[in-house]
């Protein structure tokens, strides 16, 4: 199969612009020449704008998981009280990287791909003594989006931490770090972002910095302990550790394209996919498998019909040169997830609907394939 013509659309990564494949191919920079720092910089203020906060940005090698680490390294002390709010697998990850840091998971799960229920948050943060509250901003295993703003509303009359997983969301989706309390927030390189896999980006507000210097107990971890990374945020200049060069010049490229194209207006190209996907997929007769009513903007989970299985489904549809992702969890072979985020356009929205129909024909169950596809062409004719 050549690759470079398939459409890749999972979850992430995603297909990047050629703007970013381009500035990554250009000659390995030393990480003290100035072409190389002042790009660094740059990068760095245009993160800030992104996660909309005034806090400091990190900009790390590594994946959106060494970001999940670092909150939990630097946050989290022997015995501190987490919240963690989960509704899928990521969520999951939590209870395994909270312990791993000395402290006390509290987990506060929904069934995967069901909303949030903001009154037991309440309820549950009524009990007090927390030190922070760990939550996902999407959670890419079912797509279904968590009510960020309004679990921050709530996490502001207490004393925890706000910490904020965003690797399926920022870029895509509205993320107001500042203005909806986020003390700690994280994300990846390689989704609605559209840069390639390889670099971790978070960012911290004072609060956070607070409680870091309020520590009782030393930092154990070395690589994530940000207080050694932070003089290389505010003065990249200096060195702790080697920064990844070009993947930091591919950053820049992406997040240049997030800022020309506007906040606003790649919220609502990401809210009129996922409208659009959604019609798609009822058009052809399917479901969706989140809460309708949270969904994700970046991604959609149709549930395959019974007598479909998500292996022959995606081996069928990887005929057309479409790549989906399979179903995580319970769900695996029973659902589909298909990314539609970064720098995906409408032409690749309509072509991954019509694989799917010609996939899903193949294998006995759309009759007449264009269904699907015509009602996402509607609301696209229409917006
Ligand atoms: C919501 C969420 N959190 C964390 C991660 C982990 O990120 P990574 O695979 O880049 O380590 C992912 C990856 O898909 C994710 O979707």
């Amino acid at each position: 199969m050549d690759h470079e013509r398939e459409l890749l659309m999972i979850p992430g990564p995603t297909m990047v612009s050629p703007r970013v494949l381009r500035a990554l191919a250009k000659p390995i920079l030393s990480h003290g020449a100035a072409e190389f720092t002042e790009a660094y910089t740059e990068t760095l203020r245009l993160q800030k704008s992104l996660f909309m906060t005034s806090g400091t940005p990190f900009l790390i090698s590594g994946s959106g998981t060494l970001g999940m680490e670092a909150a939990a390294a630097n946050l989290v002390e022997n015995g501190d009280r987490v919240l963690c709010i989960e509704n899928g697998f990521f969520g999951e990850k939590w209870q395994e990287i909270v312990p791993g840091h000395g402290g006390v998971a509290d987990r506060l799960t929904f069934e995967w791909g069901k909303a949030v229920d903001l009154k037991l948050v309440k309820e549950r943060l009524g009990k007090g003594g927390y030190k922070a509250v760990f939550v996902e901003h999407v959670d890419t295993s079912t797509g279904i989006g968590n009510p960020i703003e309004e679990i921050g509303k709530l996490v502001k009359g207490t004393d925890a931490l706000y910490v904020v997983d965003s690797v399926c969301g920022i870029g895509g989706m509205p993320l107001k770090m500042d203005e909806w309390g986020i003390d700690f927030c994280l994300s990846g390189s390689q989704k609605a972002i559209g840069a390639p896999p390889g670099l971790s980006l978070f960012c911290l507000n004072e609060k956070a910095w607070k409680a870091i210097e309020a520590r009782k107990t030393p930092i154990a971890d070395y690589y994530t302990n940000l207080k050694r990374w932070r003089p290389i945020m505010e003065d990249p200049k200096k060195y702790f550790a080697t920064p990844a060069t070009g993947m930091v010049l591919g950053m820049l490229e992406a997040l240049k394209i997030i800022h020309e194209e506007g906040l606003e207006a790649r919220w609502k190209r990401h809210a009129l996919f996922s409208k659009a996907f959604q019609a798609g997929i009822k058009g052809m007769g399917l479901t969706s498998f989140p809460d309708e009513k949270s969904l994700a903007h970046t991604l959609s989970v149709p549930k395959l019909p019974e007598s479909v299985k998500g292996s022959e489904f995606r081996a069928a549809i990887g005929k057309f040169n479409v790549i989906t992702a399979g179903g995580l969890g319970a769900v695996a072979d029973k659902t589909i997830r298909v990314g539609h985020m970064g720098s995906d356009m409408v032409n690749d929205i309509t072509a991954t609907l019509s694989a799917m129909e010609m996939a899903l024909h193949q294998l006995g169950y759309v009759k007449e394939p264009g269904a699907g596809v015509g009602a996402a062409m509607k609301v696209f004719a229409k917006a």
